[in-house]
């Protein structure tokens, strides 16, 4: 008996310990999730990098790379050119319910795109859902997640919209109908070099500070580093090698995983594997993928090819939206070398073959409209 009180006095004080350090973690978790949310707002009306590429935005389309000026001869001299037919480009009629699936990639200018897409809601009636900002953002999921996505956006009354950072999901593999999938993507080096500097902005780091208390302020250093620097030093910051996996929120190099899907196989960068599984999905699935350099196709290929959803997408975009997205730029993106892009874009060859597939995708679904030049 006295051994047993003995005993569970301490206990219970170290109980009772616990439960007041949980309850404070707890208020303190909820007090910094409320300023983090506060934050998140703040960033998505200053988030730089749409500001930014709607500048490169209003000076127009890109010049038809190299890649797309080739396929556009290959397909004149065989006179495919004439003979492309919207039909066969129109992965809109696959779907089997009237839900857009936008999985979208971060620092493509995808908010842009999402404030376009909820300004067509109202016009064109339907549902716009996005998914609740998480602190993490997790873009593999486990099967039963997939699952359980899949199930969550077909549960929405249609037609609606859907949109989250994730990878392709494949809605066929779990037995739900397919969705009308959409996603925007961007040159990669580009996209990568914005991304560096995007995490070096202070209210990048401030909103990780206080969702992470514990984790230092980034060393100053690091945060003045520039990118031509971590390139040319061989930081390892800015190292790309094939096949190389880094989990975490450290790495976002490869815009294909969004579209290769959750398997292992799409995680080492720059892998044939991975791009070939990207494509294919791209081929099969995906309705439209935008391309953030040609905006103006991209906005007419949605338009023709999801008129339920983008009917008028044209106008919204430069009649209300980039109005307000025409002086402000990310300070803290500073110019950067062509030089350095070249070194990077050497270690980029599958990304870079990905990007240059969607964006002769785009192209083919732009000509085979057969839209009259406009003078
Ligand atoms: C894109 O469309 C807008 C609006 O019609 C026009 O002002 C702009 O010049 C176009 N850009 C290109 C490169 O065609
Ligand atoms: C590119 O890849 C090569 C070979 O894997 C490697 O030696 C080099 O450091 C890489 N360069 C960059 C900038 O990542
Ligand atoms: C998606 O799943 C369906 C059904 O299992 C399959 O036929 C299709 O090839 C899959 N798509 C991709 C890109 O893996
Ligand atoms: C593509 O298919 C959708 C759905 O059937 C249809 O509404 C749209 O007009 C088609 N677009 C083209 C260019 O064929």
């Amino acid at each position: 008996m006295f051994t047993v009180k003995r005993m569970n006095i301490p206990k219970r004080t170290i109980e009772l310990v616990a439960l007041l350090a949980i309850s404070t973690t707890l208020f303190l978790f909820l007090h910094t999730r409320d300023l983090s949310s506060k934050l998140k707002e703040m960033e998505v009306k200053m988030q730089p990098e749409d500001l930014v590429s709607a500048n490169q935005i209003i000076s127009g389309d890109s010049a038809p790379s190299q890649g797309v000026r080739s396929m556009m001869k290959i397909l004149q001299s065989t006179g495919e050119m004439t003979s492309l037919r919207p039909q066969q480009l129109n992965n809109t009629r696959k779907a089997q319910q009237e839900i857009i699936f936008f999985n979208r990639v971060p620092k493509v200018g995808s908010q842009t795109f999402m404030e376009l897409l909820r300004r067509l809601s109202e016009r064109n009636q339907f549902g716009f859902y996005q998914d609740r900002v998480q602190r993490v953002e997790t873009i593999r999921l486990a099967p039963d997640d997939q699952v359980r996505l899949a199930a969550l956006v077909s549960s929405y009354d249609a037609p609606a919209a859907y949109i989250k950072h994730v990878c392709f999901t494949n809605f066929s593999e779990f037995g739900l109908p397919e969705p009308i999938y959409v996603n925007i993507v961007r040159d990669p080096v580009e996209r990568v070099i914005s991304w560096y500097y995007y995490v070096r902005a202070p209210w990048y780091y401030v909103e990780r500070k206080m969702a992470f208390p514990d984790i230092p302020l980034p060393d100053p250093k690091w945060l003045k580093k520039d990118f031509e620097t971590c390139v040319l030093s061989g930081d390892r910051e800015c190292k790309y090698l094939e096949g190389e996996t880094r989990e975490g929120i450290g790495d976002h190099r490869r815009q294909s995983m969004f579209f290769c899907g959750h398997e292992q196989e799409c995680t080492p960068f720059n892998t044939e594997g991975a791009l070939q599984r990207a494509k294919m999905a791209v081929e099969q699935h995906y309705a439209v993928v935008g391309v953030l350099e040609d905006l103006n196709k991209t906005l007419t290929v949605l338009e023709h090819y999801i008129p339920k959803f983008f009917q008028g997408a044209p106008n919204v975009y430069w009649d209300e939206i980039s109005k307000y997205n025409t002086i402000n730029r990310n300070t803290f993106k500073p110019h950067v070398n062509e030089e350095v892009k070249d070194i990077v874009r050497k270690n980029f060859t599958r990304e870079i073959e990905f990007y240059q597939f969607c964006k002769q995708r785009l192209h083919k679904q732009f000509y085979a409209l057969k839209l009259p030049e406009k003078p």
